[in-house]
């Protein structure tokens, strides 16, 4: 479903953020200003007595200073309900009497012809149910019972009996008025001699059905134990792709929304025991290996879903697709768990025999994706030759390069690096995340020169182990996190206490100013909360000690904090200090993700190269050499930057005028 220009921003408008949020918190009455829009409560996004959590409903913003969650009244609908972009939208317009958007006629009457056809599931789902009580299913119940389910539990699940007249569904459905046709395209009926017949026959039936609880499929499992196929699914139907649902996706959401575990069986029954054990997030793929799609709906629900896995070959098989599948898509905080069972068991097995007991404890000894990894590569192999560790090191980092993202990329090689030291006591600089990239001849000219390379950074062309040094010098001072990127955040905090009628301009970069000091942490959070207080030091000295305040002012640069009154040259300051520790950002990035190369004393070219740039994009914001300003923040680290992360770098830069000749950033 597509939305028209504008419908979100009504909605955000119509909808203040302070109600929806309200539902789910208790305001903090003394921290919040409600008429001026200002609201405080302990986040719901973490445990927490304090109100950490804020919400600025003039902006319709939330941030909490304690988890970092932040967003707007939609995501804070898809993070709190655990649905959907377009679920949290219909939910929050339903609430503001907004329509959603009427779509075009053939996609109303598509819309239409499903809703038939989930009725017309429905229907069948309960014909099946209530064969399951006559006297010809007395094999289906007693096969049932064998497994151990109660008939409580067959009712939870819905669970029918296909038995065997092969036209019963048929006639029942069409005596309420089904059409062959909508039968055929609901997957229920296939095409015989003779006309139609039953799909389903001597089966117990599973309904399936939508993550909104639509009845959109079937499964049947024969009774038996001989039967050419042990399980029949619906076929494919406009309402059923078998690659993109998942059994029980609703009430498992639901479930893990309110903090079960997702785990992932391999079929129906592992996901009813284990369901019925306690284990209420539990969801299966239909008949097929896991696919992206369902990667991605479980990623949905949870940040690390645990695959329960048969503990027999095919089930690492298994598993080790899975990883191929999930290495390329991995983001901070995604991953995937994996849970191996004893061999030759499913969930629905050893819950049967252990009990849920031995369940939850396969669950707690769930592995990391990269121990599989590791796994995958080093089973059953030996490695005594320095060949074969090579050749265990390329398998890994061929691995590894699928991974996208160049922070997980790196904690990957960490990890690998780690493993390796067990295995054999190398020491970790043996081994190398990154492949080494050779740019000789052709590639060489591939590859285009930074705009912004200057002479240091081909000096550093040729640089081996002191690169870092040369890039730490040009930043004028320490590594990562210490004192320079410190006087940063003193300086932008003092000019704010001074000139406070910055702070509503540029409260986005403050409330997500990275405070690792306590203390000026507290001065930040108590920025944004008396940034109109008549007398800001002294609403700050009440609340933090006049101490804090007075001791922050001493030791902030004298030079970067200029008379309170000049606003328009201190908001320069702040944008240029803000950029600096921007900048800084991307550099420590690049160097944490070099780190490894550039220890061994290898720097190969391609990382070489972008230290350099990141070099030459700090050495220029710090210079004043630059035309493009947005290009010095963009190049840093040599790595797109998310949208939010660049509109606020636009932001900041935006309030830097170089070309009038007064203060632009200076060394
Ligand atoms: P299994 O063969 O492991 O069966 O197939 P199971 O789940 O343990 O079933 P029970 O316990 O014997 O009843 C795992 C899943 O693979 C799909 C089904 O979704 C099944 O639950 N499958 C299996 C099929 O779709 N068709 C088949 O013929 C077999
Ligand atoms: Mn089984």
């Amino acid at each position: 479903m597509s939305l028209p220009p504008g419908f979100l921003e009504e909605l955000r408008n119509r909808l203040p953020l302070a109600r929806v949020v309200g539902r789910k918190v208790a305001w903090d009455a003394r921290k919040s200003n409600q008429a001026k829009g200002d609201f405080w409560a302990p986040c719901p996004f973490h445990q927490e007595k304090s109100a950490s959590f804020h919400v600025d409903d003039r902006k319709g913003f939330y941030y909490c200073f304690g988890c970092h969650e932040k967003g707007d009244a939609i995501s804070f609908v898809t993070k709190t309900e655990n649905v959907s972009f377009i679920e949290a939208v219909e939910i929050l317009a339903r609430e503001a009497g907004m329509q959603m958007p009427a779509q075009d006629p053939r996609a109303a009457e598509k819309v239409s012809r499903n809703t038939r056809l989930a009725e017309v599931m429905e229907l069948a789902v309960q014909h099946y149910r209530l064969q399951l009580a006559t006297k010809g299913a007395e094999a289906a119940r007693a096969y049932l019972g064998r497994r151990g389910l109660s008939e409580a539990a067959q009712k939870r699940w819905e669970i029918g009996w296909a038995g065997d007249d092969r036209h019963g569904l048929t006639r029942a459905l069409k005596a309420k008025g089904v059409t062959d046709d909508l039968l055929l395209e609901a997957g229920l009926t296939g095409e015989g001699q003779g006309g139609g017949y039953d799909r389903f026959w001597g089966r117990i039936i599973f309904p399936i059905r939508d993550a909104r609880g639509r009845a959109i499929a079937l499964g049947g499992r024969s009774l038996d134990p001989n039967a050419r196929a042990k399980y029949l699914n619906s076929p494919q139907t406009p309402l059923f792709d078998k690659g993109r649902n998942l059994f029980n996706h609703g009430p498992a959401r639901e479930a893990a929304g309110k903090g079960a575990p997702l785990i992932v069986a391999e079929g129906y029954m592992d996901v009813i025991a284990l369901a019925e054990a306690g284990f209420a997030g539990a969801v299966a793929p239909l008949g097929t290996a896991i696919t992206d799609e369902q990667l991605a709906l479980l990623w949905r629900i949870a940040d690390e879903p645990i695959l329960a896995l048969d503990g027999d070959k095919a089930g690492v098989r298994a598993a080790m697709r899975v990883i191929d599948l999930a290495l390329p898509k991995l983001e901070a905080g995604k991953g995937l768990r994996f849970a191996l069972l004893p061999e030759g068991q499913d969930p629905d097995e050893l819950i049967k025999a252990r009990g849920a007991g031995a369940m939850q404890a396969v669950l707690d000894a769930a592995q990391p994706m990269v121990r599989l990894l590791w796994q995958r590569e080093t089973e059953g192999k030996v490695f005594d030759s320095p060949e074969r560790k090579a050749a265990l090191d390329k398998a890994l980092r061929a691995a590894i390069a699928g991974v996208k993202d160049p922070s997980i990329r790196h904690h990957y090689g960490e990890e690998i690096k780690r493993l390796r030291e067990e295995l054999w006591g190398a020491k970790p600089r043996e081994f190398r995340p990154y492949e080494r990239r050779e740019f000789r001849g052709k590639g060489a000219k591939s590859l285009p020169a930074h705009p912004m390379a200057s002479t240091r950074a081909s000096a550093l062309a040729a640089g081996t182990a002191p690169v870092r040094n040369i890039l730490w010098d040009v930043l004028g001072g320490d590594g990562p996190g210490g004192s320079a990127e410190d006087d940063l955040r003193r300086n932008i905090l003092a000019i704010l206490l001074v000139t406070p009628a910055l702070i509503p301009d540029f409260a986005h970069e403050i409330e997500t100013l990275d405070c690792p000091d306590a203390g000026q942490a507290a001065l930040r959070d108590g920025l944004l909360r008396h940034a109109d207080a008549p007398d800001l030091r002294e609403a700050l000295g009440r609340e933090i000690g006049t101490d804090g305040v007075e001791r922050l002012l001493r030791a902030a640069h004298i030079l970067a904090i200029r008379p309170p009154g000049e606003i328009e040259s201190s908001r320069l300051d702040l944008a240029e200090a803000l950029a600096k520790l921007a900048a800084r950002r991307g550099f420590v990035e690049a160097i944490r993700e070099g780190e490894d190369d550039i220890t061994t004393g290898h720097a190969d070219e391609w990382l070489t190269r972008r230290l350099g740039q990141a070099a030459a994009g700090v050495d220029t914001t710090l210079r004043k050499e630059t035309e493009d300003t947005r290009e010095v923040v963009l190049a840093p680290n040599g790595l797109p930057m998310d949208k939010d992360e660049r509109e606020r770098l636009d932001r900041i830069f935006s309030g830097i005028d170089f070309s009038r000749g007064g203060r632009g950033p200076r060394a």
